[in-house]
């Protein structure tokens, strides 16, 4: 495959696409997630690349799918049949991972980005793997080095009612990933494997 020069084409997301997109630091790169198994495949590649210090925000606009794809990140990296509550109400929960500690914080309701302390930001970010919904909260405290997700609905897509006007839930279904990574380096994932099925064996491997 040659480099793909024009990095706003919204081409699939698959393993290798994710692990491509993450290869680069400073182009935006935009994935298509075709339904929710896309974006749980995507979020799968992903966290095969996390380790603590990283921090991952997600943001896109309220049913984007943040806490879906937070989901499948913590699932990839405790078990598929891990509880992951949406951190909506208690703003944030945490995990003990294959991959260290990792944080998943919801940061709607946070009325001033100081409150964050409260919820155990400073041992988050210095000890743990972060992923933030709602990341705007964060204000001026928002790290410098960090990977910024965005989830949205792909043109047509209607997350308010899972369907696209007038034809099929599907439609409704498609979002946008688009991924840009900020602070530098460090965001190298693993070599990519060739097709989804190796990857399923690859992840798998990675709990036993
Ligand atoms: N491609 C997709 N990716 C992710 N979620 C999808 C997709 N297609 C449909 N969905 C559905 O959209 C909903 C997304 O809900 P989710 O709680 O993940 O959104 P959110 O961005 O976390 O919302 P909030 O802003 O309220 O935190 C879920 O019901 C999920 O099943
Ligand atoms: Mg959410």
């Amino acid at each position: 495959m040659t480099e793909r020069k024009d990095a706003s084409a919204n081409v699939p997301a698959g393993p290798a696409e994710v692990a491509h997109a993450l290869s680069g630091t400073s182009e935006t790169r935009r994935l298509a997630l075709a339904d929710e198994a896309a974006t749980t495949v995507a979020a799968a590649a992903l966290a095969r690349t996390l380790r603590p210090g990283d921090v991952v925000l997600l943001a896109g606009p309220l049913g984007a799918g943040k806490t879906t794809f937070a989901r499948a990140v913590i699932r990839t990296l405790t078990s598929a049949d891990e509880e992951v509550p949406s951190p909506t109400f208690t703003l944030v929960q945490t995990y003990e991972t294959t991959a260290g500690p990792l944080w998943h914080f919801d940061l709607y309701r946070l009325c001033d980005p100081e409150e964050v302390f409260e919820l155990g930001w400073e041992d988050a970010v210095t000890g743990g793997i972060v992923l933030v919904e709602w990341p705007d909260r964060l204000g001026r405290l928002c790290p410098a080095r960090r990977l910024e997700l965005t989830l949205e609905p792909a043109a047509g897509a209607d997350t308010e009612t899972g369907t696209e006007t007038g034809t099929e839930t599907e439609e409704g279904s498609r979002r946008l990933l688009t991924i840009q990574a900020f602070g530098g380096a460090g965001w190298a994932p693993p070599p990519p494997p060739s097709s989804l099925a190796d990857y399923s064996a690859a992840s798998s491997g990675r709990h036993q």
